[in-house]
């Protein structure tokens, strides 16, 4: 086994864990969802193109509930994720409310030997490339799946929130790749700090030259670039409500950078 594939199993057992939390979670208005209710945020919701009759993949899309709501959107939709446990709530849920998209468990640097349809969108996002030490071949695999003219829209938490420690708010994580895992015992979850889940979990920290450079390098052409100085969820305890699908982590008077979102084309 390669050094990687060890860290993407104990990553995978984290991710595995947290499904029954997460479906639970406030934070993930299970409730709200199988009534209609959107789970995509006005940030992702003002980029999205008409989705209706086209066909997007969704990866790293957890128990699928983004991915059903870009289906609601009028997307032919299909979600994948390394986490079987994800992956079978995804279909449950789906299933449930009579809906279509397809659900694939594979590891992301997979997805072609798993995945053969070619796609008009891809998204993706929050929390999604620090799972990834190698960007180069995760925009590989993407690129793969897209139509010539097709887009990625990624919306991602900013390179700079993720050098917090978010219990403490000190700055602690490296901005550049090391080429190495950060690790931490994780302990509950972003979306329920009560979970009884105490497990090891490895990251990689990205600089945005880093996914640029990935991406223009697999043939995507930047058609647009924003940052946020907010996030749309209280990833931590610092954070304080600012309006409404907007919270800010200040400190002193300094606004920071939160989340950031790519348009990108393929050639
Ligand atoms: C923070 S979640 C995605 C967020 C999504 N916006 C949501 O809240 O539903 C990250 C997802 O990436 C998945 N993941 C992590 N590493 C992966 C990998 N190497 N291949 C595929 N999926 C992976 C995890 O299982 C998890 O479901």
């Amino acid at each position: 086994m390669s050094q990687n594939e060890a860290y993407f199993n104990t990553n995978k057992k984290l991710w595995n864990a947290k499904v029954q939390h997460h479906v639970k979670s406030d934070f993930y208005n299970m409730e709200g969802f199988l009534r209609g209710e959107t789970s995509l945020r006005k940030i992702e919701l003002a980029l999205l193109p008409d989705l209706n009759g086209k066909k997007l993949l969704h990866p790293q899309c957890h128990f699928g509930q983004d991915t059903l709501s870009l289906e609601r959107l009028g997307a032919n939709c299909t979600g994948v994720d390394f986490s079987e446990t994800a992956i079978q709530k995804a279909k449950a849920i789906r299933d449930q409310l009579g809906m279509k998209s397809d659900f694939i468990a594979c590891n992301v640097y997979d997805m072609d030997k798993h995945v053969q349809d070619i796609f008009d969108y891809i998204f993706c996002s929050y929390g999604v490339i620090t799972w990834l030490p190698d960007l180069n071949r995760w925009a590989h695999q993407l690129s793969k799946r897209l139509k010539h003219g097709g887009e990625l829209i990624f919306v991602e938490f900013h390179p700079l929130l993720y050098m917090f420690d978010w219990d403490t708010g000190e700055l602690t994580y490296e901005y550049f790749n090391q080429g190495k895992p950060e690790s931490e015992v994780e302990s509950g979850t972003y979306a329920d700090n009560d979970a009884d889940i105490a497990l090891k979990e490895y990251f990689w920290m990205h600089s945005q030259s880093e996914l640029i450079q990935a991406l223009i390098d697999n043939g995507f052409i930047i058609n647009e670039f924003k940052e946020y100085d907010y996030s749309p969820y209280k990833i931590f305890d610092q954070c304080k409500f600012r309006a409404e699908q907007e919270y800010v982590y200040k400190p002193g008077k300094i606004s920071l950078p939160h989340v950031f979102s790519i348009r990108a084309q393929k050639a």
